[in-house]
């Protein structure tokens, strides 16, 4: 009987969950990203599907895959991923934001690949639109969930992005913590609302840290 209400916590419920570090290209062969795997957003839309969520799963990682009903998004780009998620944002209850989205884009895509050329080349960036900060302005009662990746100050940091993103809930992990985070199958994460951190996790799988949060969520939604 448990295992029946553990099945149906996220029943009717609509999430997306974005995974992966985004890729922002240079060239046609080129391109600039970040250490993400993707493994903790997968874990999380795994979670979510088991708890009976219909889930959107917006990825750019090239390494992680899924298997069941999940409708799966490729994309590449921060402004791609944005795309994605505005187009399912309204419909949604809940965000579940775990991709590392590049900060930075280059400010010009070259059509050709550039060739090697003299002793130094600058690419020169510009800020990519900050995805949760803009869908705060838009948000109407989706439930959002942002993660933070800290290598210092990681507590004053993390309560800074919940209100600066308006959050309902976010995930803060030290990411210099060799044993933990990026492309590990472990994490180690504090949960963080408006009260402060209300829970931290064990160093344990991203899979138990999903269905953590998983609950979390379906406790905290009508
Ligand atoms: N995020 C986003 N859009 C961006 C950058 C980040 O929506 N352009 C989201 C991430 O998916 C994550 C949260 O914001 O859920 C925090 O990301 P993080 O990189 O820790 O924070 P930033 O606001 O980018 O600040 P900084 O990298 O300087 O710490
Ligand atoms: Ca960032």
């Amino acid at each position: 009987e448990l295992m029946v209400e553990q099945n149906t916590r996220l029943a009717g419920k609509k999430m997306i969950v974005t995974a992966g570090g985004t890729r922002e290209a240079i060239d046609p062969v080129r391109y600039i990203s970040n250490n993400s795997s993707g493994k903790m957003g997968y874990a999380i839309a795994r979670a979510a599907m088991n708890a009976g969520a219909a889930v959107t799963l917006i990825s750019s990682s090239e390494t992680q895959h899924i298997n069941g009903n999940v409708n799966v998004i490729n994309v590449s780009s921060a402004s791609e991923m944005k795309s994605a998620i505005e187009d399912n944002f309204e419909d949604a209850d809940v965000l579940v934001m775990a991709a590392a989205v590049s900060d930075y884009t280059p400010a010009k895509y070259s059509e050709q690949k550039i060739k090697k050329n003299g002793d130094e080349l600058d690419i020169h960036l510009v800020k990519t639109p900050d995805i949760l900060k803009e869908l705060s302005k838009i948000k109407d009662d989706q439930f959002v969930v942002g993660f933070a990746a800290e290598t210092q100050n990681l507590l004053d940091n993390a309560k800074q992005k919940l209100t600066k993103k308006k959050l309902d809930l976010l995930l803060a992990n030290d990411v210099s913590d060799k044993a933990i985070g990026f492309n590990s199958d472990n994490n180690q994460v504090s949960f963080i609302d408006e009260t402060g951190v209300f829970k931290k996790s064990d160093v344990e799988s991203k899979d138990k840290i999903a269905n953590e949060l998983i609950d979390i969520i379906s406790e905290r939604i009508d």
